[in-house]
């Protein structure tokens, strides 16, 4: 039987191994958030002033483990709360470095470690205590609660839920500290200490987090030059009309096609989307119902590709495509900002099961991994609100397909038959037989 002292020396070096192994797995298998995380959803949603602090206050991370674990429920101040309501003095001393800890607690004090669905009605109802990530917790109901939720369930998600509320919730202990803090300064007794550099800009919504990658271009100067984006809407397929709204789904999925067709370089895409399948006319349907639904779109370049009898094969033509379409309203700044936050981030498509994963790469967005995966290449070819379309510059399959060998030689194949189509400038039509 092994001593105590030896079973804790192979402890330690196991635990040692770990933390050898683990940054390099971190970096490798990266966690991917879900794009239909409440998460995402809560840097999208109206709540910008609390996204914004989650983000300066670094708990994303944190934040992805969290609902990796487990679900969440988001108590959100409205973004009033948050600028014109709150003491200015309380949140400068939120946003200096130093004070992360107490921003970090004072955020983790609104989120609940479980998803809880709020009751619409706002009668006061017995009081409740609700234990929350900062390990103090909130009471809600009663006569004069601490908790006022005046936008119940105002973001549902599968794995959390966020519920809008009246003020910011301050625990106690961060009370304290900033009072403390407060009765020190006066007497200048406070040490600078080195923390991560907290970005003090306050009033636009959507700028890049702080560490910006050498090199990386601007973020979207076009697209904040176009109508008022999307990034504001709240929720993600299906509309929040649901059933009670109609929409001209064909007449949109005809702009889209026309709009593809006249931006050029993509009459492959319009091409199989109208003639060689009625993926336009589904779509169509889709949008009619609520739904609503982005497009990666290959261009014409990267669907030469393919070959004639990847696509001849019965129902792949659809099996394809289908897997360039998110049943989400993403516009490049949505999933560059997702992207870049999270590193990686999964989107569900049209094809069942099967995800794509988005990751942030060369200041831009890139779909899929290895031989298989193509860069967000024209941002925003169509975007109403309801479809999007995304030009990028590669056919996209799942992993298995993409890595199976089979694929790898089409591929082989797709890039001579490319070569020789290059050469003699042909298109790709039915064949006259
Ligand atoms: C989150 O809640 C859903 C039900 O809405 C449940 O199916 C799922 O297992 C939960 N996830 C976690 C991580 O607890
Ligand atoms: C569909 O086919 C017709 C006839 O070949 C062609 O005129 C039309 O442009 C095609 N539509 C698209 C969207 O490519």
């Amino acid at each position: 039987m092994p001593s105590p002292m030896a079973t804790n020396l192979i402890l330690s070096l196991l635990l040692f191994i770990c933390t050898l192994r683990s940054p390099a797995l971190a970096q490798r298998q990266q966690t991917q958030i879900n794009s239909n995380s409440v998460l995402v959803a809560l840097l999208d949603s109206h709540y910008t002033e609390l996204a914004e602090l989650v983000e300066k206050a670094l708990l994303l991370q944190t934040l992805e483990q969290s609902v990796a674990s487990h679900n969440i429920t988001i108590f959100a101040p409205k973004n009033e709360a948050l600028e014109r309501d709150l003491d200015p003095e309380f949140k400068r001393f939120l946003l200096e470095p130093r004070n992360l800890r107490s921003l970090q607690t004072l955020l983790l004090h609104h989120i609940l470690p479980r998803k809880i669905h709020w009751p619409d009605s706002d009668s006061p109802a017995e009081p409740t205590r609700h234990y929350t990530l900062s390990d103090d917790s909130v009471e809600a109901g009663g006569v004069n609660p601490e908790l006022r939720v005046v936008r119940p369930n105002d973001v549902v998600r599968a794995d959390g839920v966020i519920h809008g509320i009246e003020r910011l919730l301050v625990p106690k202990s961060v009370q304290q500290e900033f009072n403390k803090r407060r009765s020190l300064e006066s007497i200048s007794a406070v040490k600078p200490e080195s923390a991560p550099a907290v970005d003090p800009r306050t009033h636009r919504l959507k700028k890049p987090s702080p560490p910006v990658p050498a090199g990386s271009p601007p973020v979207l100067p076009i697209y904040d030059a176009m109508a008022p984006g999307p990034s504001l809407a709240p929720a993600p397929a299906p509309g929040p009309g649901g059933p009670h709204h109609h929409f001209d789904g064909e007449a949109q999925v005809k702009d889209f096609i026309q709009t593809l067709l006249l931006y050029g370089g993509y009459n492959e895409m319009a091409d199989i989307m109208v003639n060689l399948t009625n993926l336009a006319s589904e779509m169509g349907r889709l949008v009619s119902e609520g739904y609503v639904l982005t497009v990666l779109a290959p261009n014409d370049e990267a669907m030469a590709k393919l070959t004639a009898d990847r696509l001849a094969e019965p129902g792949a033509p659809e099996q394809i495509m289908y897997y360039h379409m998110i049943p989400e309203y993403q516009t490049e700044e949505s999933m560059y900002n997702a992207v870049r936050r999270f590193g990686s981030v999964r989107y569900e498509t049209l094809r069942l099961g099967q995800k794509v994963v988005a990751t942030e790469a060369d200041g831009s967005v890139k779909f899929g991994e290895g031989e298989a995966s193509a860069y967000l290449f024209d941002p925003d070819i169509f975007t109403d609100g309801r479809i999007s379309v995304q030009g990028i510059d590669g056919v996209l399959f799942p992993a298995e397909e993409a890595a199976s060998p089979v694929v790898a030689e089409k591929k082989a194949e797709a890039r001579s038959v490319r070569r020789a189509k290059l050469a003699a400038k042909p298109r790709r039509g039915k064949s006259p037989d």
